[in-house]
């Protein structure tokens, strides 16, 4: 049939082979990637929790404001994160990053799903930063403990952590009840700066509304983007092509001649794409093992009965 539309290709089997003959690989992971793995996304209108925007509790001004607050909505955040499992989607990019070449994945989620899934440290990047690390408030100070997984982090956010039965709301996502009340000084101080004589509260390591992106992750990035042998395929995974950073991302691999494949259930998402491209209208955890197959085998999921 001829292309007389400039829709994009949504035949698998075509991907497949495509892939198979790809050398350099950048893919571009969103919140969809892990709506498999059962964990809210707070984006957009009705990102609520607590009848605070979640948007809002994200800022170094919320925090200054009230950590405690901004502290307790994260340390429920790190509880469901390490409640959730990896899905199928991260296992196969796992898999795809030991098998391709010179592969780049670039994760704006902060869950730790994909690390989990065994992706390779070297072949991943998270943009958005990792809601396990835990580091200094002051900007001055370099004190950061990575990957802590302690829950809960300590014991004032205990609230965060607690069991409750099923059929019942947690007390702590309910907003009728009263905030669990924490002292400043029991929440996580840095130990850096108490050996300075300061006070200086530790925070999630993870990027916040009006901070700049870590500048030397970003050089590393464009300079794999730059390099003279070209990126054969670009994957946007459950974010949009074109809004950004996505978009920056995805100009970017075309003039370096790729060919992107959007992956994601909301059609909207394929906005942007030309004839040249792919579109694949499902869940990353039930279409990338497909997309890859040939390539990655059928990648074994821990907990799932075959
Ligand atoms: C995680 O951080 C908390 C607060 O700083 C600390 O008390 C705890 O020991 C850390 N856990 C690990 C495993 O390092
Ligand atoms: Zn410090």
């Amino acid at each position: 049939m001829p292309r007389a539309y400039h829709r994009p290709c949504t035949d698998i089997a075509e991907f497949q082979r495509l892939l198979k003959h790809s050398d350099r690989v950048l893919a571009l992971c969103g919140a969809g990637l892990s709506a498999a793995s059962g964990l809210p996304t707070f984006r957009g209108a009705g990102g609520l929790w607590r009848n605070h925007q979640a948007t809002s509790l994200a800022t170094p001004e919320a925090f200054k404001k009230d950590p405690a607050l901004v502290w307790l909505f994260y340390a429920w955040r790190r509880h469901m994160a390490l409640q959730a499992k990896p899905n199928a989607g991260h296992y196969a990019l796992a898999e795809l990053a030991k098998h391709n070449k010179d592969f780049m994945c670039l994760t704006q989620n902060v869950d730790g799903l994909s690390q989990r899934a065994g992706h390779s440290p070297d072949m991943l990047r998270m943009l958005h930063g990792n809601i396990f690390d835990v580091k200094c408030f002051d900007k001055e100070c370099d004190y950061i403990e990575p990957n802590n997984l302690s829950d809960p982090l300590c014991p004032a956010l205990a609230p965060a952590s607690e069991r409750y039965p099923a059929d019942q709301t947690m007390p702590l996502l309910d907003p009728t009840k009263p905030t669990p009340k924490i002292k400043r000084e029991d929440l996580p101080h840095c130990p850096t700066c108490k050996a300075a004589g300061k006070t200086s509260l530790l925070r999630p390591g993870i990027v916040w509304f009006g901070e700049a992106l870590d500048s030397d992750m970003l050089k590393e990035v464009d300079a794999w983007v730059a390099k003279p042998r070209g990126i054969d395929i670009m994957l946007v995974i459950g974010t949009a092509a074109a809004v950004y950073p996505a978009a920056g991302y995805t100009d970017a691999a075309r003039k370096k001649g790729a060919r992107i494949a959007v992956i994601n259930p909301d059609r909207s998402a394929q906005k942007g794409l030309t004839s040249r491209d792919f579109y694949f209208e499902a869940d990353a955890a039930e279409i990338l093992p497909k997309l890859f197959e040939g390539i990655i085998g059928k990648p074994e999921i821990p907990g799932q009965a075959a």
